[in-house]
């Protein structure tokens, strides 16, 4: 598959900052994706294959990323376009591509229109299997173009293409919140923005704010170490990035660490770590003895990194949670769960999740994690508390399983915020995460 990749893009013979070249490169990002890999995993593969500048790599990411935002729309259009569905995969997904380009964003285009198709024309050209395609790229762009104002109202009577998730994600956001479920899709599709949290031991939000703005960047506080920027930056371009001021943390996210609020001298467990956004914030809050664990090596590897950066020390372990065999048969005053789950909950920054997500995926992921709690909660000294993490916005891996839980542990729930929905506004701006805390008695 690499080298099939490289080839065809290496010998296309169209130039690296042309708009055919990343069209045709984003074409082999979302047929990854569409063959189930995760998008970071697809932009790395294709990536990895030559030498992008910055300015091609960023485009190809950016295309990408609208495609996923997209997908349901242009899938609409594209049967509605062609009288077949278009084979191979290849030239479904440079159609996918093209269509995208060609929709106003707040009233804007990117290109223009005929560049976009005399492009989308030229990578069809350049790719072995699809330049028997070029006419077929041709007309078919065009008729959208004559075509666009009735196409674009016939798919708003379709719900996959109205909301741009697949139907039985509508359904069940329906079922689940039948007075939010408009939002929850709303906010799924807006670009996420950039939040950091304030090392507390090195800064505070205030101090902070200030550094951004003589930088040129504007910040607001979110929360009580919550700083959004108003424009997301690279992360070099973070004033105090590498030197531990700031982390990039979602503000929900944020909450996990004061929820289970750990004291100096508390032996804490982190069981699901990486990349260790919340091993960090524990640290920041209190000098604890943390033993951070994840089953994932190459994550694990993202722990040591983020600590070092930030100038805190924590053992890590791998170990898999739902076992015993890494433990040292000491219990913890506290442990954190942020269990293996869906994600669908932070789709808005992980637009592929949707389309790569199947039905029954999150009752598998409730067993595991039911497994991981109740493996952990042996491992918790008496009077001592457990929080119960999840990124999900499906009841069955979040509220329905923390009350499961309590009932089949005698497990006691205190205060905590349980299913917090996305939320997009400008000073309370979070992903959909969930969180219970529970007291061994
Ligand atoms: C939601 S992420 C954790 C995010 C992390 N807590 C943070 O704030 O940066 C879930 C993690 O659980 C890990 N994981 C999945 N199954 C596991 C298991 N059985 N034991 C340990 N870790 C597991 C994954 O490798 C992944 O890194």
């Amino acid at each position: 598959m690499i080298n099939r990749k490289i080839n065809f893009l290496a010998q296309s013979g169209l130039v690296p900052e042309s708009l055919a070249f990343r069209l045709a490169c984003t074409t082999e990002v979302i047929c990854r994706v569409i063959n189930g890999r995760s998008l970071p995993h697809a932009l790395s593969t294709v990536f990895s294959g030559m030498a992008f500048s910055p300015s091609t790599r960023g485009a190809i990411q950016d295309i990408s990323y609208h495609v996923l935002r997209n997908l349901g729309l242009v899938r609409f259009l594209t049967e509605k376009l062609t009288r077949k569905p278009p084979e191979p995969l290849l030239l479904q997904n440079l159609l996918h591509c093209a269509l995208v380009l060609l929709l106003p964003e707040n009233g804007i285009l990117r290109y223009e229109p005929y560049t976009v198709v005399d492009q989308a024309v030229q990578a069809a050209a350049s790719i072995r299997t699809l330049s028997k395609a070029k006419g077929l790229v041709n007309a078919v762009l065009r008729r959208f173009l004559r075509e666009q104002t009735d196409l674009l109202e016939a798919a708003r009577q379709r719900p996959e293409a109205c909301w741009n998730y697949p139907a039985w994600w509508i359904d069940r956001i329906r079922e689940a919140y039948p007075s939010d479920w408009e939002s929850i899709l709303e906010v799924g599709n807006t670009p996420p923005p950039l939040t950091l949290r304030v090392n507390r031991r090195k800064s505070s939000t205030d101090a902070y704010i200030r550094l951004a703005n003589s930088a040129g960047i504007d910040a607001v506080a979110i929360g009580p170490c919550a700083v959004k920027l108003a424009h997301p930056v690279p992360v070099d371009k973070i004033p105090g990035f590498n030197d531990g001021l700031v982390s990039v943390q979602d503000a929900a996210a944020q909450l996990a660490a004061p929820l289970l609020n750990p004291e100096n001298g508390m032996k804490v467990l982190d069981a699901c770590a990486a990349p260790g956004g919340k091993s960090g914030h524990m640290l920041e809050m209190a000098n604890i003895d943390l033993l951070a664990l994840d089953c994932d090596h190459w994550r694990l590897q993202m722990i040591h990194e983020n600590l070092e950066r930030l100038g805190l020390k924590a053992r890590t372990k791998k170990g898999d949670a739902t076992k015993q065999d890494w433990w040292d048969k000491k219990p913890f005053d506290c442990i954190l769960a942020d269990v293996p789950c869906t994600a669908s909950g932070i789709i808005r920054r992980h637009p592929d999740i949707r389309w790569l997500r199947r039905p029954a995926d999150s009752q598998e992921l409730s067993a595991l994690s039911m497994r991981i709690l109740e493996n952990l909660w042996s491992m918790l000294k008496p009077g001592g508390k457990l929080l119960l993490a999840t990124c999900s916005i499906w009841p069955e891996e979040s509220e329905q399983q923390a009350r499961t839980f309590s009932a089949r542990f005698g497990a006691q729930r205190l205060e905590a915020p349980g299913q917090l929905l996305p939320t997009a506004k400008d000073l309370i701006d979070h992903d959909g995460l969930f969180y219970a805390l529970f007291k061994k008695t």
